[in-house]
């Protein structure tokens, strides 16, 4: 069919309006039995009752029929790494010694632009077979690498974020620039990318002890002259790391203050980890509206430590949930959310599925401050859906069989479903995952 044609798709929709308080708290989201999605030029046209819109379609309108499926947002993955690709399950200590052992070397492959785009492939399909349209990477220190990553998105279609790693000590060599090269880096694949199609750059200081004082300082400066511009960094995951970062600054109040004193803190800020926080940190994240990113397979991998959602966003903090691909362990949300699940039960904190699914869009693209253009099917927004089938597997097809409501069909879809749970993936509106 002609790429322009609009494209009706009907099965049963759930899309969130925001978050859900609690279990019962049916008002949070839309839910249709019978529904259905127009979408016309890459966005949303129409959501509504497919007996209701049926009648009233334009006329060369393809119908494609999910039913009995659950046609939901695109995940969204807010936290990942694009060079990790071929570190994912390498057995290692914790943090540092991952770092240095495995992902540093895997970083330097980088260099070369066509091993970049040959990741790149691999790496998108991932992300589409696993229902994912949008994610926000760290690519590697190599601008080549970042226009690797853009290319292959743009290609596609779909809204990603990323940028170019920033790091001039404690790596090696290979992968260090300076805080000059590393604006003027940053500078130009900024200038290149953000806003061109579906590209949004992000500033990308890889964390404190990689980087010197000149290089977060370039970093902020960076920041104040493109505000609309994400940054990401990491944050308080790790003790050894943690001491390591005081000793590296020691005039700095405590971890988040280097970055505070630097400038890097924003309401554009995405902070990745965030388990051993302090109160006076928190306290900074809430007033300077900085998003903590929560990365449980990594987390449980690296044996870092628990992310404490309660006492983040009862702070006032908003929160992501995200794979860190490759110190995290799949790309899949759905085993995302499953781990993170498992982390917070560990604190007596449990999520109900409404939740958590919220939590992959919604809260995701809030988090983003990207809700409006992606994160559920509002008329308007951007047509990046997935059709999820919680009987994928012959043992979820069984385990279906006993379900009965739709918080039932969300648990199960996130306590054993992954990329086989996937039947589509649309980008813009178009199918993406069966495309061959
Ligand atoms: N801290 C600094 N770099 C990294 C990274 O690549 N992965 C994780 N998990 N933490 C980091
Ligand atoms: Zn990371």
């Amino acid at each position: 069919m002609a790429e322009n044609q609009p494209r009706l798709l009907r099965g049963r929709i759930l899309s969130f309006k925001r978050q859900p308080m609690n279990a019962t708290d049916t008002e949070a989201f839309h839910y249709l039995e019978d529904g259905c999605l127009l979408m016309e030029g890459g966005v949303i046209t129409a959501m509504g009752e497919f007996a209701n819109l049926n009648s009233s379609l334009p006329p060369d309108t393809e119908i494609v029929d999910h039913r009995p499926h659950l046609i939901c947002a695109g995940f969204i993955d807010p936290h990942l790494h694009f060079p990790q690709v071929q570190v994912i399950a390498s057995w290692a200590e914790q943090l540092l010694d991952w770092l240095n052992d495995y992902t540093f070397p895997a970083e330097q492959k980088f260099a070369d632009k066509s091993h970049g785009q040959r990741i790149a492939s691999g790496f998108y399909d991932a992300l589409i077979d696993n229902g994912t349209t949008t994610a926000v990477a760290y690519c590697s220190s190599h601008p080549n690498s970042v226009n690797a990553y853009f290319e292959e998105a743009e290609t596609r279609g779909m809204r990603m974020l990323g940028g170019k790693t920033m790091m001039d000590r404690n790596a090696p060599e290979e992968l260090c620039d300076t805080a000059q090269t590393s604006y003027d880096d940053s500078k130009a694949l900024l200038e290149k990318w953000h806003g061109r199609g579906r590209a949004l750059y992000a500033i990308t200081p890889r964390f404190a002890i990689t980087s010197t004082p000149e290089q977060l300082e370039a970093a902020g400066a960076l920041l104040k002259e493109h505000p609309d511009c994400h940054l990401q960094t990491h944050i308080n995951e790790n003790h050894n790391e943690i001491s390591f970062t005081r000793e590296l600054y020691p005039d700095a109040k405590d971890y988040l203050g280097i970055y505070e004193d630097y400038g890097l803190l924003g309401s554009n800020t995405l902070l990745g980890h965030c388990i051993h926080m302090n109160d006076r940190e928190l306290g900074v994240m809430k007033e300077t509206d900085s998003v903590a990113v929560f990365c449980p397979t990594s987390n449980l991998f690296l044996g870092s430590g628990l992310f404490n959602k309660a006492q983040l966003e009862g702070t006032g903090i908003r929160t992501g949930i995200a794979t860190d691909i490759g110190g995290g362990t799949n790309y899949s949300l759905l085993r995302t959310l499953d781990e993170g699940y498992k982390v917070l039960q560990l604190q007596r904190q449990r999520l109900h599925p409404f939740e958590t699914h919220y939590w992959a869009t919604l809260g995701n693209a809030k988090a983003l401050s990207l809700s409006g253009k992606i994160g559920n099917l509002e008329v308007g927004t951007e047509a990046d859906v997935t059709v999820l089938d919680a009987a994928a597997t012959p043992a979820t097809a069984l385990r279906m069989e006993t379900v009965t409501t739709l918080a039932e069909e969300l648990f199960l879809l996130q306590t054993l479903g992954d990329d086989r749970s996937i039947r589509e993936t649309y980008v813009a509106g178009r199918p993406m995952k069966t495309r061959n």
